[in-house]
């Protein structure tokens, strides 16, 4: 098939995923409101047209986690990225290295820290990114944050929105999380896709290697990704992100922050960024879209802190709306997952590709020579689509 947008990938990914994967990445949980909120929510707001005002073909490049960087969106943290791809991870990361955007690993990772960076696909020399899922096991994190120590990780993400791990209505259906072994169904659905059975089976069967030494999380990823889930720290506290920050000397960034208050706590805890972020829609659901809350928490926190934001980014136009309302950078999630599920390295390349194109065009016709001067214009370049402006 023809691949234009990230709706394609999206696609392209459905034809290839066994149904259980394809429904892991794709859903939300419960009613799915704000899986759907966090798209419906970029509509809210419009972009002002300028004409005859710049020739320049737009410099991408911008700066945010402590860097310049290429593009203002990296890969975000997914889980179980080798499952949708062999060496998943690797493949993603390689990707973003190559268009220099950082690359952030998740916690539930088929690939380790260690395999990584001994790799060296992280997104740039001394830019490696990890997300730290804190568990009830003391000894599993203290060696999470060991491993990302030693792997030489420069920017620790913590999740603190997933304490508890939301009901995904398709993963219950299909008994992802819940199955230990695959069930008839679940064989069935894997047969049906033999391009990506072959594929997977290539690098023998996955398991989280983080998880090595610890064979009580069971054997495979399938047992493994059930025990993880269910031994998320729910006690997770704003005391635990005071002791990380005393034990983890890298940035720190917040990742799953929606309110006001809490993006100040996470900025008096000594936090160097936060992510607004609702886990794109898989966690609380009914809560507000993240580009709605956006300029409110930009505008508590003030200048000098940094605010990032993921959830529901398929288009350049997204980010040029999210950048103007005062976000630093954005994450992409299931944006390069598909494209990974759809194409291995190369189509996360190709979809890295499809938003840089699609950011360039959409600046060239805002007027606006650089990602730089479009945060300099801020919330000028932009207005709620309800709001007639004042036509200047
Ligand atoms: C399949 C999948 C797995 C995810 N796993 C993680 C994870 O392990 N850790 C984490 O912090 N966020 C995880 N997320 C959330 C993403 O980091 C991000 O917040 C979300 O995908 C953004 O929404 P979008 O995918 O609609 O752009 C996951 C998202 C998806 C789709």
């Amino acid at each position: 098939m023809t691949i234009v947008n990230i709706d394609d990938m999206r696609e392209a990914a459905r034809r290839r995923l066994p149904k259980i994967f394809f429904d892991y990445i794709d859903g939300g949980s419960f009613s799915e409101t704000t899986l759907r909120a966090n798209r419906r929510g970029f509509d809210a707001w419009v972009i002002e047209q300028r004409v005859l005002a710049s020739g320049r073909v737009p410099d991408l490049a911008t700066t945010y986690l402590g860097r310049r960087h290429a593009l203002p969106f990296m890969l975000g943290p997914v889980g179980f990225l080798g499952l949708y791809r062999g060496r998943g991870e690797l493949l993603a990361a390689r990707a973003a290295r190559a268009a220099a955007i950082p690359f952030c690993l998740s916690t539930f990772s088929i690939a380790s820290i260690e395999t990584l960076a001994r790799d060296g696909a992280g997104a740039a020399p001394g830019d490696l990114q990890f997300q730290l899922y804190m568990l009830d096991d003391e000894g599993l994190n203290q060696e999470l944050l060991a491993a990302a120590t030693a792997a030489g990780v420069s920017t620790l993400h913590l999740t603190v929105d997933c304490t508890v791990t939301a009901i995904r209505e398709r993963d219950v259906r299909n008994a992802f999380r819940s199955a230990r072994r695959p069930t008839p169904a679940m064989l069935a659905s894997m047969l049906s896709r033999p391009a990506w059975l072959i594929d997977l089976l290539r690098h023998g069967m996955p398991a989280v290697e983080a998880l090595e030494r610890h064979p009580e999380f069971g054997q495979g990823a399938l047992e493994q990704a059930v025990n993880l889930s269910r031994r998320m720290d729910r006690t997770l506290s704003w005391a635990e992100v005071d002791w990380l920050r005393t034990r983890w000397p890298g940035r720190l960034v917040i990742k799953g922050v929606l309110s006001t208050d809490d993006a100040l706590r996470a900025r008096d805890a000594g936090a160097d960024a936060i992510v607004i972020s609702n886990h794109g829609g898989r966690q609380l659901d009914g809560v507000a879209s993240t580009i709605s809350v956006l300029p409110r928490i930009v505008e508590a926190v003030g200048e000098t802190f940094e605010v990032l934001l993921d959830g529901g980014i398929r288009r350049g136009a997204d980010i040029v709306k999210a950048l103007a309302l005062g976000a630093s950078g954005v994450l992409l999630g299931r944006a390069y997952a598909f494209a990974l599920a759809a194409g291995g390295e190369a189509g996360v390349t190709r979809a890295i590709d499809i938003l840089r194109t699609e950011l360039s065009v959409t600046l060239a016709l805002m007027g606006l020579d650089s990602i730089d001067a479009l945060k300099a214009a801020g919330g000028g370049v932009v207005r709620r689509a309800d709001d007639p402006g004042t036509g200047g």
